[in-house]
C-alpha cells in the first residue's frame, strides 16, 4: 500500500508519496497523502506544499492491479486527495520526475502549480487500458493545455515530454539541476508573490478549431473500429466545453466506470500485465550471466535476412550479411539502401544517421567471414538438408562461444542443435516476423539443450533490438505458426461450404483482426504455403478432409498480389482487392468435386470456425509447455498475427466467451468434422468451470 512522508524545508512542506516501484495509488495510499496534507495545513510554519514521488519520482496513476476488485469500504480515494488539494489555502506544487501518468497527472493537474525535471513524461494513457481518465483529467487538461492538445493526449494516450508539456501550458516550469531544490525555490517565489493561486478548474477551456471533434470522431471511427474507449475519451473532453466543471467531473466518472466494467477494458488490462509477464522466464534473473553481442552475422540475405540485418543496424550493432548467391546479396544491399533512403525522404531519419546504419551492414560472400561474430542467424531457404549443411559449415568457422540461431518458421531446432553437438548449448531459434525491421514480435525458440546463459543473452539482445520476445518450445511452427494452420484450414473449408473471400475477410475484420485471412494470404503470397503443403503431403492423413482450394489457385499462377491475382484480383499498381468471379467459380467447382453442398454462412459462424481452432491448439501448446503461459500466446497473436489487442488475445478472448461454451461448440464440430478433437486441457478446464487465466495464476 505504501505511505507518504512530510518534511519541512523553511516555509515549504514536502510530501513524498512512496509506493514502490512506480508509486501507484494502491488502497491506503490516498489516505496517507490526505493525512500529510492535513498536517501541512495545520502547521502554521508551512506556507506552500511540494508534492512529489519517492524513488525515481514517478507517479504511474491508479493501481491497475486493484481494478476489478471493489475499493475498500471507507478508504479515501485519489479523488478525495484531489478535492483536498483544491480546497487548500496553501499553494500545492506538484513536482514531477520520471513518468506522471493517468491518475498521477490528474493529481498534478489539480495542484496550483506544476514543475518538472526535463526528462519527465506526462500523459493520460488510460485509453490504452480501455477507459477515459476518471479523476478529472478530461476536464482539467483542456483547461490548461487547450482543447486540441488535451484531446490528442487523451484520445491517443501518448505521453509528452516536459518541454512540450510546458509549451502546452501543462507545466509552469522545467527544472534543470536538482529538482527538489528547484521546486522549493519555485514554492518560495509563489509564497512571495502571494495569492491568487489559480486552479485549473477555474479556467475556461480554449477551443481554436471548432471542427476538431468531428475530425477526431471520423478518424477514430476508422482507426478504432469496434472499440469504445477512444470515443468515450472524446465524449468526455467534449463535456469540458459543454457543461459546468463539476457536472463534467461527475459525467466523466460515470463514463469511466462504465468503460472500466467492459470486456474491452478487461482485455486491455490483461494485455498490460501480459506484456510484463512475458519478460519473466523461470531460471533467468539478474544474476544470470549474459554474453554481450557486439557483432552479428546473418546467413541468407533474402526477405528475412535483409530485414533482420536492418534490425541490428537500427540498434547500432554491426552485422555481416552473407548469401551464397551474389546477386541476391547485391539485391539485398540495394533494397536496404533504398528503404533507408525512403525513410530519409519521409523525414523519419536524418541522412547522416541512415548512412551510419547502412555502414554497419557489411555484405560478405563467404561463410568463413562470419568468424568472430558473437551471434549468427541462419535465414536460408526453409529446407532442413540445406539448414543442416549451413549449420555444419558454421560449426567449422564460428568462434567457440558464438550463439547460432535459426530463423526457421517451422523446422525442428533441436535437430539443428544436434548437428553441432559441441555447440548444442548455444543453439536457439530466433523466429522474426516479416517485415523483420517492422514487426515487434520475436519468438525465441528454446531448444532442449540451450543453456540459460545463451537464452538470457538472446533475450537481452531482443530488448536491444526493440523486440517483444516470447519464449517458445520446439515443435512444428512453435506458438504462432502452429496455431495458424487450423485458422487457414478452416478458411479453405468455409470457402468450399459457401462463404466467399469477401464474407470471410469481412467477418474477421469486423471481429477486429487487422486484416482478413484471404487478404493476408494474397499479401504474403500463396505460393509459400503451397510449396510447404506439397512438401508435407506425405504427412497428411488421407482419411481426413483436405481442401484443394488454395492449391488450385496456385496452379493457375494466382500467387496473390505479386501476380495480380490470388483470392482476389488486383489492378496493376493497386493493392485494393477486387472480388473475382473466376475465384467463385473455381471454389464452386472444387466444392462440387468433393460433394459439398454450398450454403449461406453467417459471420458469427465464420468467426467461430476460424478462431476456435486457435483456442484448441493454444490449449495444447499451453499443456505441452511450448508456451510458458496462456498470456504469452496472447502476446504472440496480438503482435504477430493482427489479433485485436482490445480483445486481449486468443486465450483471454476464449476465457471471456467462456471455455464451456467454446468447448461445447468444438465438441459439436468434432462429431461431424475432422480436425476438431477437443484439446485435453480445454476439456478439463471447461468441465471445472475454469479459464486459461486460472492456469497462469496457478503456475
Ligand atoms: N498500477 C499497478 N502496477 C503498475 C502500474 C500501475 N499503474 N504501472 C506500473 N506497474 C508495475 C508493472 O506491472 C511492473 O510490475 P512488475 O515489476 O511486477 O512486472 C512495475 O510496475 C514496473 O513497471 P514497468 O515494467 O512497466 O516499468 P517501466 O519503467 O518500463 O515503465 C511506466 C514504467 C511507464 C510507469 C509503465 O509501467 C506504465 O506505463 N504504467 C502504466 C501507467 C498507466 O497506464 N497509468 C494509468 C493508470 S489508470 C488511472 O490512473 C486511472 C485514473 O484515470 C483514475
Ligand atoms: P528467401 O527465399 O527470401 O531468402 C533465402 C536466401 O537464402 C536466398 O537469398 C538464398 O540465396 C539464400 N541461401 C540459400 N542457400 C544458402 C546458403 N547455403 N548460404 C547462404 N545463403 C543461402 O527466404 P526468406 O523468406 O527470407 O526465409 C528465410 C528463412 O526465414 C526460412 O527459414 C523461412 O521459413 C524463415 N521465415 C520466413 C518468413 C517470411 O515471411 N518470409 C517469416 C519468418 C521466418
Amino acid at each position: 500500500m505504501g505511505g507518504a512522508g512530510l518534511e519541512r524545508d523553511g516555509a515549504v512542506g514536502i510530501i513524498t508519496i512512496d509506493n514502490p516501484p512506480v508509486n501507484a495509488m494502491s488502497p491506503g495510499l490516498p489516505g496517507a497523502i490526505l493525512a500529510r496534507l492535513a498536517e501541512a495545513q495545520a502547521d502554521d510554519a508551512v506556507e506552500a506544499v511540494v508534492l512529489r514521488g519517492a524513488g525515481k519520482g514517478a507517479l504511474a496513476g491508479a493501481d491497475i492491479r486493484s481494478f476489478g476488485t471493489p475499493w475498500p469500504e471507507g478508504e479515501p480515494t485519489l479523488r478525495d486527495v484531489i478535492a483536498a488539494i483544491e480546497l487548500s489555502a496553501k499553494p500545492v506544487i506538484a513536482t514531477l520526475a520520471g513518468y506522471w501518468l493517468g491518475g498521477g497527472l490528474e493529481l498534478a493537474l489539480s495542484c496550483h502549480y506544476r514543475v518538472a525535471s526535463r526528462k519527465t513524461q506526462v500523459g493520460q494513457p488510460e485509453v490504452a487500458l480501455g477507459f477515459p481518465p476518471g479523476a478529472g483529467g478530461t476536464q482539467r487538461l483542456p483547461r490548461l493545455a487547450g482543447v486540441e492538445a488535451a484531446l490528442a493526449m487523451i484520445v491517443d494516450g501518448t505521453p509528452v515530454d516536459a518541454p512540450e508539456a510546458a509549451e502546452k501550458g501543462i507545466l509552469d516550469r522545467v527544472i534543470d539541476g536538482d529538482l527538489l531544490e528547484g521546486a522549493v525555490a519555485f514554492a518560495g517565489e509563489r509564497i512571495a508573490a502571494g495569492p491568487p493561486h489559480a486552479l485549473a478548474r477555474e479556467r475556461t477551456p480554449e477551443l481554436r478549431d471548432p471542427d476538431i471533434f468531428a475530425a477526431t470522431r471520423e478518424r477514430l471511427e476508422r482507426r478504432a473500429r469496434g472499440q469504445r474507449a477512444p470515443l468515450a475519451c472524446l465524449e468526455c473532453v467534449e463535456l469540458a466545453l459543454e457543461v459546468p466543471f463539476d457536472e463534467g467531473i461527475r459525467r466523466e466518472r460515470a463514463i469511466f466506470e462504465a468503460c472500466m466494467a467492459s470486456a474491452e477494458s478487461r482485455a486491455l488490462r490483461h494485455v498490460f500485465f501480459a506484456e510484463r509477464a512475458v519478460r519473466k522466464v523461470p531460471g533467468i534473473g539478474k544474476e544470470t550471466s549474459v554474453r554481450p553481442i557486439e557483432s552479428a552475422a546473418i546467413v541468407g540475405a533474402g526477405t528475412m535476412g535483409r530485414g533482420i540485418a536492418t534490425c541490428f543496424a537500427n540498434a547500432g550493432i554491426s552485422v555481416r550479411l552473407m548469401d551464397s548467391d551474389s546477386q541476391a546479396l547485391e539485391h539485398a544491399m540495394a533494397g536496404i539502401r533504398s528503404e533507408y533512403e525512403g525513410r530519409v525522404k519521409r523525414g523519419r531519419i536524418a541522412a547522416a544517421d541512415a548512412e551510419d546504419r547502412i555502414g554497419l551492414i557489411e555484405p560478405i560472400e563467404t561463410l568463413e567471414r562470419v568468424a568472430g561474430a558473437d551471434l549468427v542467424i541462419e535465414a536460408v531457404f526453409e529446407e532442413m538438408p540445406l539448414k543442416e549443411e549451413v549449420f555444419r559449415a558454421l560449426d567449422a568457422v564460428c568462434d567457440e562461444g558464438a550463439i547460432i540461431a535459426s530463423n526457421t518458421s517451422y523446422l525442428d531446432v533441436n535437430h539443428l542443435a544436434d548437428i553441432v553437438p559441441r555447440r548444442r548449448g548455444n543453439v536457439l531459434g530466433m523466429h522474426f516476423f516479416s517485415p523483420a525491421q517492422v514487426m515487434r514480435l520475436l519468438e525465441v525458440v528454446r531448444t532442449d539443450s540451450a543453456t540459460l546463459e545463451a537464452l538470457a543473452s538472446v533475450l537481452a539482445l531482443a530488448k536491444r533490438l526493440g523486440k517483444l520476445a516470447v519464449v517458445a518450445g520446439v515443435c512444428h511452427g512453435f506458438i504462432g505458426n502452429r496455431m495458424l494452420e487450423g485458422y487457414t484450414r478452416e478458411v479453405r473449408f468455409l470457402l468450399e461450404e459457401g462463404a466467399s473471400p469477401v464474407e470471410i475477410d469481412a467477418a474477421l475484420t469486423a471481429f477486429g483482426m487487422a486484416m482478413g485471412p484471404c487478404s493476408v494470404a494474397d499479401l504474403a503470397g500463396l505460393d509459400v504455403s503451397w510449396r510447404k503443403r506439397k512438401a508435407d503431403a506425405h504427412l497428411r492423413d488421407p482419411a481426413k478432409r483436405y481442401s484443394a482450394v488454395a492449391d488450385r489457385l496456385c496452379e493457375l499462377g494466382r500467387f496473390g498480389q505479386k501476380t495480380g491475382a490470388g483470392y482476389y484480383r488486383y489492378e496493376p499498381g493497386s493493392r485494393a482487392p477486387v472480388p473475382d468471379p473466376e475465384v467463385d467459380a473455381l471454389i464452386a467447382e472444387v466444392a462440387a468435386e468433393s460433394g459439398i453442398e454450398r450454403r449461406a454462412i453467417a459471420a458469427d459462424e465464420i468467426v467461430e470456425r476460424c478462431l476456435y481452432p486457435l483456442v484448441n491448439e493454444g490449449a495444447r501448446i499451453l499443456d505441452e509447455g511450448i508456451a510458458l503461459r496462456a498470456s504469452d500466446i496472447d502476446i504472440v497473436w496480438i503482435n504477430g498475427y493482427g489479433f485485436p489487442r482490445w480483445r486481449g488475445g486468443v486465450m483471454h478472448w476464449a476465457d471471456e466467451v467462456g471455455l464451456d461454451a467454446v468447448h461445447a461448440t468444438i465438441a459439436r464440430l468434432d462429431e461431424s468434422g475432422d480436425h476438431w478433437e477437443p484439446a485435453p486441457l480445454l476439456s478439463r478446464l471447461a468441465s471445472e468451470g475454469k479459464g486459461f487465466a486460472d492456469v497462469d495464476r496457478a503456475a
